[in-house]
């Protein structure tokens, strides 16, 4: 098969963790004997500092023109005194938009090696498997109008959502569902905003097409609750984007690190992929970014996108092992006599795919 790229690695440790990425990419895909290839543009602070704008033209051209867009990270200190819309991360909802994918997946995986890292008991999180299905291009992201006046001291943003979109998106979820353990809950807050009782109503009316789906509704407040209580009563969450922004991040605890975790947007022109960890400037350039997250994104990737499902499950397997081996970055241990091996960004990657070379061939 033949496949088009753009990397847009961006900012903090994007261009080191999407490094590893795709090289591992490359490797799976020269293995196989498919076509790979691939462009590099800018997105983000860098963007903004190069092109004056977070998402030049010509990125937004590159991404259109690729099957795939495969990103890093956005954001830097020196950005945060700039109004949202001028930001980096106002490139990285500019080309969601572009690129029309409107259901963005985060799995939140567990790990066994890794649960001591998490706050929360191993009886509670151990074999927990939520995805996350956020839907990403409404609500007050991108409802108008919108508006911050310094003179009458007055802000505010429109969280608003049509039955298509939120049909759409459900139905995204419950297709999920039906392939995993069918249990969807759907997230609203129904009991004060209008715009979620339409949630609800939508979802009930797309239920109605996935007999075999179990479908139970949860209030975010109560659902960020339980989601610390009792995670593993979670298959699919289906929520809108700023819910599912929040609780994707919270159920980062569950994980024990955001390092590990992968999200695909899909359902759009060209679907968009980055790992869920933002650019952590202080940690920049010193080799200890975790690169797993980034590589568990291009086996959603590939999965999703170039359908090899074989070469997705070999990364994912691979990553498995170096936890399981006593590998650790530094994001996933404690103080110092840990007894684990450390490995640098790069060490990682070339262990990773050490081990996808020998799983595929
Ligand atoms: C995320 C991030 C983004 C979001 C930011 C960087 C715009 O927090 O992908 O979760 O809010 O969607
Ligand atoms: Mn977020």
């Amino acid at each position: 098969m033949k496949l088009k790229v753009l990397v847009t690695a961006g900012d903090g440790i994007g261009p080191e963790v999407t490094n590893e990425a795709v090289a591992v990419l490359k490797d799976v895909m020269e293995l196989g004997g498919h076509t790979l290839e691939l462009d590099f543009k800018r997105i983000g602070g860098i963007a903004i500092t190069t092109d004056g704008t977070p998402l030049p033209q010509e990125t937004l051209d590159a991404a259109l023109a690729s099957d795939a867009v495969l990103l890093g990270a956005v954001g830097g200190n020196e950005f945060n005194k700039m109004s949202p819309d001028k930001r980096p991360e106002a490139g990285l909802l500019a080309i969601r938009a572009a690129l029309g994918g409107f259901a963005n997946l985060r799995p939140c995986l567990t790990f066994k090696e890794l649960s001591a890292n998490s706050p929360l008991r191993p009886e509670i999180i151990d074999g927990a498997d939520i995805m996350f299905v956020r839907e990403l291009l409404g609500g007050a992201y991108f409802g108008m109008p919108r508006e911050y006046n310094k003179e009458t001291g007055v802000g505010f943003n429109t969280m608003i959502y049509t039955r298509a979109e939120v049909e759409r998106v459900a139905h995204v979820a419950f297709k999920i569902a039906q392939a995993r353990r069918k249990k969807l809950c759907s997230v609203d807050k129904a009991n004060v905003l209008e715009v979620s009782q339409l949630w609800r109503a939508v979802v009930i009316e797309v239920a109605q097409q996935y007999p075999d789906v179990e479908l139970e509704h949860q209030y975010v407040d109560a659902m960020a609750m339980h989601l610390m209580n009792r995670p593993r009563d979670f298959d699919v969450v289906l929520t809108e984007n700023l819910f599912g922004d929040i609780l994707s991040d919270e159920s980062g605890v569950i994980t024990g690190s955001l390092g590990m975790l992968p999200s695909a947007t899909v359902g759009g022109k060209v679907n968009l992929y980055e790992p869920i960890h933002g650019s952590a400037p202080d940690i920049a350039g010193k080799g200890l970014a975790n690169p797993m997250g980034a590589m568990m994104t291009v086996a959603l990737l590939l999965r999703h996108t170039a359908k090899l499902e074989k070469e997705a499950a070999a990364i994912e397997t691979a990553v498995r092992k170096l936890l399981a081996d006593g590998y650790r970055t530094a994001d996933l241990v404690r103080g110092k006599d840990h007894g684990y091996t450390m490995l640098s960004t790069t060490e990682v990657g070339a262990k990773v795919r050490e081990t996808v070379k020998a799983l595929l061939s």
